[in-house]
């Protein structure tokens, strides 16, 4: 049998035969890229993606309960410091960003990695973790690889700005671009779309593609033969985040007693209104495990639920931050009875009608997408924490053009951390009335990781009011 049979009967198999209507116009390497592209894609899957995702919002959240989680005192963070720290000397950690969406709230053209994203100098987002790599690197006198989860849409954009860069002073082979798999988008019937003549309608598989992602592309083989145990998991959109946090790290394993598979980060909601995930115990037949519900998922009324000490009781904002064991990521992406759910989206996407040759761009929801979410493993992991941190010192994402998780809240937010960092080693900061540092703060990785590393290295008194200050 030939290809083009072997395709056809294919998709007859599973119902998505109208995709070759058409197909005998396309020029010869038009098909085979065609052919190429239909045959790398999880077609037998996709009844079962569509009918777990039509079942998944009678899911009862009832049985949910506040997380259990660790706030980090004194004594505890020495504790955490020294365990975190003695597992990156030893070279046991790597990083890993997941950064192939396609960052289409921002408007920004081009991977979300290149945005520009401190509030002085612009630096972009991936110069800033690369800087805090590279400054843990020196510190702990260890290289640390850096794996990044690219897309098909970003990758090759993605090498080219870190080789423009010369990879911000690291040292290229420390770099692993990896690219995610992709999904077909559908209509309500679970007709797959068309893009155009010859090309399917796709999207990233989410980022929980990361843990196949890595397993296929040998990352998680290379990883194991190097001695990295420990992946230090955070997202592109984060310029605050601690991209390796000894703090966390230590966490994560000295608190479950060596045994933590995938922990997390979390800070409280700022409101009940907040659009983040929240963090919460859930009953599994294996024991409670902890979990993440979208805001899209939570009621209201468990949304607006408050403790006894009138705190929000679904309060612990996932922010998007995991260690996650290289062990467990390999017993999930090879155990053949594992498989996160996905999770589907109704969506706008332009298509192609193969047999009328029209094409569309529609004017409401039309298709369906299907992604999967990393943190849909936090309940397969048998034993986890939830650390939780503060808001001001880690989390400013940039996700919107304006308004909430903009680049404008995100320099506040940014401004403010740093004129703390700056107050605590005596240096006077301008404050406007409502707390805010009143004055465009920067500070870079290299001269700071953390508020202490700034004792005895500042020589300024004062920063004056609307000041811009870059150290
Ligand atoms: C996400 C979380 C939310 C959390 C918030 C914190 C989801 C579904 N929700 O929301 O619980 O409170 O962050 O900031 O994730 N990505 C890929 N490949 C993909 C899709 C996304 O690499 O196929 C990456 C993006 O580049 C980005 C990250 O995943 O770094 C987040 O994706 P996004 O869909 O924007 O999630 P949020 O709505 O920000």
């Amino acid at each position: 049998m030939d290809r083009m049979q072997e395709t056809t009967e294919r998709l007859k198999r599973v119902s998505q035969a109208h995709l070759l209507v058409g197909a005998e116009k396309l020029s010869a390497p038009a098909l085979s890229r065609f052919l190429n592209e239909i045959n790398s894609l999880p077609l037998e899957e996709l009844a079962g993606m569509l009918a777990q995702t039509s079942s998944q919002k009678s899911r009862d959240l009832s049985l949910l309960s506040p997380p259990n989680i660790i706030h980090h005192d004194a004594a505890s963070s020495i504790e955490f410091r020294e365990a975190g720290e003695h597992m990156i000397r030893r070279g046991q950690v790597a990083a890993f960003t997941v950064a192939g969406g396609q960052g289409t709230r921002l408007g920004w053209r081009g991977p979300k990695g290149t945005y520009p994203a401190t509030v002085v100098t612009g630096k972009p987002l991936f110069r800033v973790f690369a800087e805090q790599i590279l400054a843990s690197e020196r510190r702990y006198s260890v290289r640390i690889p850096w794996f990044i989860m690219t897309s098909p849409q970003n990758d090759a954009d993605t090498r080219a700005f870190f080789a423009d860069n010369n990879y911000f002073g690291r040292q290229k082979q420390e770099h692993i671009f990896i690219p995610q798999g992709v999904v077909p988008c559908t209509d309500a019937d679970g007709n797959i779309l068309m893009s155009a003549a010859g090309e399917i309608a796709t999207n990233p598989d989410g980022h929980g593609g990361a843990i196949h992602a890595l397993h296929s592309s040998g990352a998680l083989k290379e990883m194991s033969t190097r001695g990295i145990t420990q992946l230090s998991y955070f997202q592109v959109d984060n310029p605050l985040v601690r991209a390796i946090d000894p703090i966390f790290l230590g966490a994560h394993v000295s608190a479950t007693g060596s045994s933590g598979e995938m922990s997390s980060k979390c800070v409280p909601k700022r409101n009940a209104a907040e659009k983040v995930g929240v963090l919460c115990n859930i009953p599994t037949e294996a024991g409670n495990r902890t979990t993440v519900i979208e805001y899209s998922d939570l009621p209201t009324a468990m949304a607006n639920q408050r403790d006894a000490a009138g705190e929000l009781a679904f309060g612990a904002a996932n922010i998007a931050v995991h260690v996650i064991s290289v062990e467990f990521a390999t017993r999930l992406a090879t155990s053949s009875d594992i498989r996160l759910p996905w999770h589907r989206a109704h969506k706008k996407v332009s298509c192609f009608d193969a047999a009328t040759g029209v094409h569309t761009n529609p004017d409401k929801p039309n298709a369906y997408k299907f992604e999967c979410f990393i943190f849909d493993a936090l309940p397969l992991a048998r034993s986890s924490i939830t650390l939780q941190t503060s808001r001001m010192e880690e989390f400013a994402p940039i996700k919107n053009a304006e308004g909430e998780d903009s680049p404008a809240s995100s320099h506040r937010i940014q401004s403010d951390r740093n004129g703390a960092w700056l107050e605590s080693v005596g240096v006077i900061i301008p404050r406007r009335t409502d707390g805010s540092v009143d004055a465009k703060i920067e500070i870079g990785p290299m001269a700071a990781l953390e508020a202490n590393d700034l004792r005895n290295r500042t020589t300024i008194k004062s920063i004056r009011r609307g000041e811009e200050f870059v150290m």
